[in-house]
């Protein structure tokens, strides 16, 4: 037993992990996948790595020093029970199992129970950065057993991104669930942010006449100020790629029907049940699945829209209005994201630190931003704040960039120009900030066909009114 740790699962994710965890001081991984060609592969494409291949479950714990320590990394879904399953037939209590795939949380809640009948301990740890980020540091959100955190802590800070200040990119997150949880709420603010890039984008090249290549040197600009981030980036690299079998800007010629492998979908299933809004990720998502129905975008092709052409007067004012939108509305989705960790946490009984989870997506992740600093200082200066963006920084971006943020709304609804993901996170502003809802006429609707009650602003209780009958008002059994 040599291997300080193992991986299970070979094919590019798995590999560049163990490449990863090879590549660092004091690690030796024992691997194994289900077919051998891949862990010869591996051997034979990294003589120089510290691997110590194993070709059945038995001989993968046999070289694992005690208490073994493997990561899985296979598609998440049934295979990932089945190599689970393998393995706890070969381990022992006090050994550590961790799922690194994108696991749904209540799979990850349901596992680690089933396992520590067994005294093994499961960790579900959700692994950002895609390829690259596993080969050279992926921002790592474990969840699991907190005993399980001493083995399995130094390992992780070990390969995890460094985030500007040294501080590695891996915290435990909570029990069980708790890390796939934050992970899935990750992806879904990585679609809200991916969108909200994509409008910025689509708005500026209908409102200006830009060129893909000259936006694309306005995203790097961007890149140097306070939208900085890696999705900022490589929007700009994406953007100035010419196609060489066309010679026309790639992005006009990539089918403009995006993909989706479900986490997105997951983060909004989960908020409508958490009663969460997250309607920034929600309009991102279904903007998605609206790209992809083509014969229904055919048939409503014939339908109208505006009148006149869209052409802004002054280019650079109404490029500068986007810029302040963007930011505005990214402030909504990470504000409408953390809403959900926070009320996930509160129903699953974890106890996350809001702070450190902003810190451990500051580099390895794909949303990983300067950003996230900000949202770390506001959970620092006030650990409970119940609306992350109502923070002083976040507060003033908004009072400053609402006006812009208004403009380019009413801008891209004038113009017939789809901004989904702009235009909810304004209202969803406006609603949160307002001093009245219309909620209250809701509130007597419901009451109204189904006796369903209300509250009163001016004393306490339930009331019903008898609208079939006289309508005078009774008390009446909260029903909600
Ligand atoms: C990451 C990514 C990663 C993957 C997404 C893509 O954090 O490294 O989020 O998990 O690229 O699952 O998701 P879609 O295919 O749904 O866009």
């Amino acid at each position: 037993a040599v291997a300080n740790i193992g991986v299970v699962g070979l094919a590019v994710m798995g590999s560049n992990l163990a490449r990863n965890l090879a590549s660092r001081e004091g690690n030796t991984v024992a691997i194994y996948n289900r077919s051998r060609e891949k862990t010869d592969q591996l051997l034979a494409d990294h003589p120089e790595a510290q691997f110590v291949p194993a070709y059945s479950y038995e001989e993968f714990a046999a070289s694992l020093a005690k208490p073994r320590t493997a990561i899985i990394m296979v598609k998440a879904g049934a295979g990932t029970d089945a190599v689970i399953q393998a393995l706890t037939e070969v381990f022992e209590p006090g050994d550590i199992i961790v799922d690194g795939g994108n696991a749904l949380f209540t799979d990850t809640i349901r596992r680690e129970k089933a396992v520590r009948e067994t005294g093994i301990n499961f960790v579900g740890a959700g692994i950002s950065g895609g390829e690259e980020g596993a080969l050279t540091g992926p921002s790592i959100m474990p969840g699991g057993p907190e005993e399980s955190w001493v083995t399995l802590g130094p390992i992780l800070r070990s390969i995890a991104a460094v985030a500007p200040d040294g501080e590695p990119c891996v915290t435990h997150v909570g029990t069980d669930g708790a890390g796939h949880f934050v992970k899935m709420v990750h992806n879904g603010i990585e679609y809200a942010d991916m969108q909200l890039i994509a409008e910025a984008y689509d708005l500026i090249r209908r409102g200006t006449g830009k060129t893909p290549a000259e936006i694309a040197d306005i995203f790097a600009e961007w890149n140097t100020g306070e939208l900085e981030s890696y999705l900022i980036e490589i929007t700009a690299e994406v953007l100035r790629q010419v196609d060489a079998a066309t010679g026309r800007p790639l992005v006009d010629v990539i089918l403009d029907q995006a993909g989706a492998k479900g986490t997105g979908a997951w983060t909004v299933q989960t908020a409508l049940s958490l009663g969460v809004p997250v309607s920034g990720i929600a309009e991102a998502t279904f903007a998605r699945s609206l790209s992809s129905h083509p014969e229904q975008r055919e048939a409503a092709a014939s339908l109208p829209g505006p009148d006149e052409d869209f052409r802004v007067a002054d280019a650079d004012a109404f490029i500068e209005d986007v810029r302040q939108a963007l930011f505005a509305s990214k402030i909504v989705a990470y504000s409408q994201g953390f809403d959900e960790i926070r009320a996930g946490a509160a129903e699953y009984g974890w106890n996350i630190d809001l702070g450190a989870i902003s810190k451990i997506w500051r580099a390895g992740c794909i949303i990983r931003a300067q950003f996230l600093n900000r949202i770390a200082d506001a959970y620092a200066e006030t650990p409970d704040l119940p609306v992350l963006m109502t923070a002083p920084y976040f507060a003033e971006a908004l009072t400053s960039g609402q006006a812009a943020w208004r403009r380019v709304v009413v801008a891209a609804t004038q113009a017939g120009i789809p901004s989904p993901a702009f235009s909810s996170s304004l209202a969803y502003y406006d609603g949160i900030r307002a001093d009245r809802l219309p909620a209250a006429l809701v509130q007597g609707q419901r009451d109204f066909f189904g006796a369903h009650t209300y509250k009163r602003i001016d004393k306490p209780g339930t009331f019903h009114t008898l609208w079939s009958g006289d309508r005078t008002e009774i008390e009446a059994e909260d029903t909600h």
